[in-house]
């Protein structure tokens, strides 16, 4: 089923990775409690993994993203939905995103929660994709691995929905 995915970024270089963005995530927001905030549903799988190796008092949110559009590039326009009416106001917000692409969905996201009035907000990160970047100014606090300008599966990313399950990143074969 999976025979034409190059794989990328294997599971335990993921796992490994994921341990040390908890353990900075840990150390950072010593004795605060702290809000994890997904974007669903490419960040799930990173999420879930996350959460279980941060020591901290957590709580788990979802936010929807989506752009018009469910291949393989995001338009400017990104539409949001917060819908399990948590009070994010006065919490200290870290959004985890799948990737950073084009740059639209993090920036829409950080203007979104702002205005929220949270204690604060920062972006922790699973990939980004630099050399694709058009907004500027998006800040990724967290970042598990810079990757190359590749549509990217796996690991909750997907590609027309398919391919969320397999527990490595990996690259379409053409
Ligand atoms: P941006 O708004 O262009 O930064 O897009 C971010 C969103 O586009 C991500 O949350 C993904 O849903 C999607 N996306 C961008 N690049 C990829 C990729 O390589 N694979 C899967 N989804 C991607
Ligand atoms: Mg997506």
């Amino acid at each position: 089923m999976n025979e034409n995915i190059k794989v990328l970024i294997g599971a335990e270089e993921i796992a490994a990775r994921v341990k040390e963005l908890a353990a900075e995530i840990t150390r950072d927001y010593e004795g605060q409690p702290v809000t994890l905030l997904g974007t669903l549903k490419g960040a799930v799988i990173f999420l879930a993994d996350l959460a279980r190796e941060i020591d901290l008092d957590l709580e788990i949110d979802f936010i929807r993203v989506f752009s018009y559009g469910d291949k393989s590039e995001s338009s400017g326009k990104v539409k949001l939905e917060h819908p399990f009416n948590v009070d994010l106001s006065q919490k200290h917000i870290i959004v985890v995103e799948d990737i950073v692409d084009i740059g639209y969905t993090a920036s829409r996201l950080r203007e979104f929660l702002i205005g929220l009035n949270p204690a604060s907000v920062k972006l922790c990160a699973l990939l980004d994709k630099p050399e694709r970047r058009k907004v500027q100014g998006v800040v990724i606090d967290y970042l598990g691995f810079t990757i190359p300008d590749k549509f990217v599966v796996g690991y909750g990313l997907d590609y027309a929905q398919r391919h969320r399950s397999l527990p490595y990143i990996g690259v379409i074969q053409e």
